[in-house]
């Protein structure tokens, strides 16, 4: 486990905020990837739950939502707002799922941060049902991030995440199709899918 990060993202936590303006933002995104009710959801890097009221709104008490990060002071936080989501720690490369668990992943806000992507795809990539799909989501492009990133002094300062060109040919490598890419100053969306008999 990535000790360094970890550690980092542990002490962001007491102090961790979001902007709920970006909620009404988020929810559209997560629609449009077409999380519908009893879908089970994986949230990579899932930080203070953020995302668990949206996906719980959208999948319905028939679903599952589950959010996982490896660090587990952002994660108490998550558990004490309730939502009727689990939370569990466990690093992206290496899920604490069994393969074919999930019908969507979606990595918000964390892509640049987990330090063997190549490894974590393949993860996400075991972790989801064939048909399944990922999402990749960023409220702005690799370069915008990838500049914030590196004006921050610590660990994160080299966090890089690769244009969503880059990304789609990484994922194709990893045998998932990718069905949308999307990067421009306001956004960075890519969709996958794992192919296999079943869509959704
Ligand atoms: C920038 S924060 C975003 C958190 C949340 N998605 C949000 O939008 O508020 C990145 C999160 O990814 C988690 N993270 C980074 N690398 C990880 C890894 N390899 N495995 C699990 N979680 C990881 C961090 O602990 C942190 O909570």
């Amino acid at each position: 486990m990535p000790t360094a990060h970890r550690n980092y993202f542990n002490q962001l936590a007491p102090t961790w905020s979001v902007n709920p303006e970006e909620d009404e933002w988020i929810l559209a995104h997560l629609k449009a990837f077409g999380i519908v009710p009893d879908d089970r959801v994986l949230d990579v890097g899932c930080g203070t739950g953020r995302l668990a009221p949206l996906l719980r709104c959208l999948t319905g008490h028939g679903g599952l939502v589950v959010g996982t990060d490896f660090a587990e002071h952002m994660l108490r936080r998550a558990r004490r707002a309730g939502n009727a989501c689990d939370h569990v720690c466990s690093d992206a490369c290496c899920l604490a799922y069994k393969s074919a668990s999930f019908d969507k992943v979606i990595c918000f806000s964390t892509f640049p941060h987990i330090l063997s992507p190549i490894v974590a795809l393949r993860e996400i990539h075991r972790v989801l049902r064939p048909g399944g799909r990922l999402l990749i989501l960023h409220t702005c492009c690799s370069r915008q991030l990838n500049e914030f990133h590196a004006q921050l002094n610590g660990v994160v300062a080299q966090d890089h995440l690769p244009r969503a060109q880059e990304l789609e040919k990484l994922l194709r490598r990893i045998s998932f199709n990718v069905v949308k890419i999307n990067e421009n100053p306001k956004e960075y969306r890519v969709e996958a899918r794992k192919p296999g008999e079943s869509a959704g």
